[in-house]
């Protein structure tokens, strides 16, 4: 099964595709994640896009497209993929078509993460990962068990993303709503659209997920 997690920044959708990754084995694409770790290796894609990301703009479709189709080539066929910060734009969403196509894929579910919007600056400022694993965390909605402490690694290393302070957010939310929420009319005109109250408890969001892919 080929799914897209849509909603907007903070909405959860690396959190759950994080959990869907651990209890099903599906692969995770963030467009997100692999400009941040291009970006930390200094390519000339991440020289780009630098910028970009820390003023809460979006990097071009020709860009993230390419670093999309990169990956795609380097999966086998039988892995469910998810698409988490991917397609962001009709441009992206038809570039997506072609590169599933192109490779005898077509997308399954585009889920849609409810939310409201007033709590998403909240969830993101509150937000920090571990240095070393990349395990996420929140101040408030999932601290670790012990203080300071990695529940994964033990680590005692923390950082938060650059772009993850009041004003980007907003810039962040204002693309999300130009850009990337009408794309959501598209996928539901082709019936692949199933909405998820995302302000739900993060395991009952799983759980709503899941019934998804079971087709429950
Ligand atoms: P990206 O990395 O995709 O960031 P984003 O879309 O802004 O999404 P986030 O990672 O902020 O949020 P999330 O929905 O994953 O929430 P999370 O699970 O962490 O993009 C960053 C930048 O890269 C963009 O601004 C752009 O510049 C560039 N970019 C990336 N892709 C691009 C593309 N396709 N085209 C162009 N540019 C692109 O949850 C947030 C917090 O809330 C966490 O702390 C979590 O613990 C907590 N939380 C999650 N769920 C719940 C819940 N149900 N209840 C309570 N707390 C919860
Ligand atoms: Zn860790």
């Amino acid at each position: 099964v080929d799914i897209i997690l849509l909603g907007p920044p903070g909405a959860g959708k690396g959190t759950q595709a994080g959990r869907l990754v651990a209890d099903r084995g599906m692969v995770q694409l963030s467009t997100g994640d692999m400009l941040r770790a291009a970006v930390k290796a200094g390519t000339e894609v991440g020289l780009k896009a630098k910028a970009v990301m820390d003023a809460g703009e979006l990097v071009s479709d020709e860009i993230v497209s390419a670093i999309i189709g990169e990956r795609l080539d380097q999966l086998g066929k039988d892995v469910g993929l998810i698409f988490d910060g991917y397609p962001r734009t009709a441009a992206q969403a038809e570039a997506l078509d072609a590169l599933l196509a192109a490779r005898g894929r077509k997308l399954d579910y585009v889920i849609e993460l409810a939310v409201d919007e007033d709590a998403l600056v909240d969830r993101i400022v509150g937000r920090y990962t571990c240095a070393v694993c990349g395990e996420g965390y929140h101040e408030r909605y999932k601290p670790p068990k012990v203080e300071g402490t990695c529940d994964v690694c033990g680590n005692h290393e923390f950082k938060r993303r650059p772009d993850d302070n009041a004003e980007t957010v907003r810039t962040r939310m204002a693309e999300y709503r130009a850009k990337t929420a009408p794309i959501l009319p598209i996928y539901d005109a082709r019936g692949l659209v199933r909405r998820v109250d995302g302000m739900a408890d993060i395991g009952h969001v799983t759980q709503a997920i899941e019934a998804i892919l079971d087709g429950k």
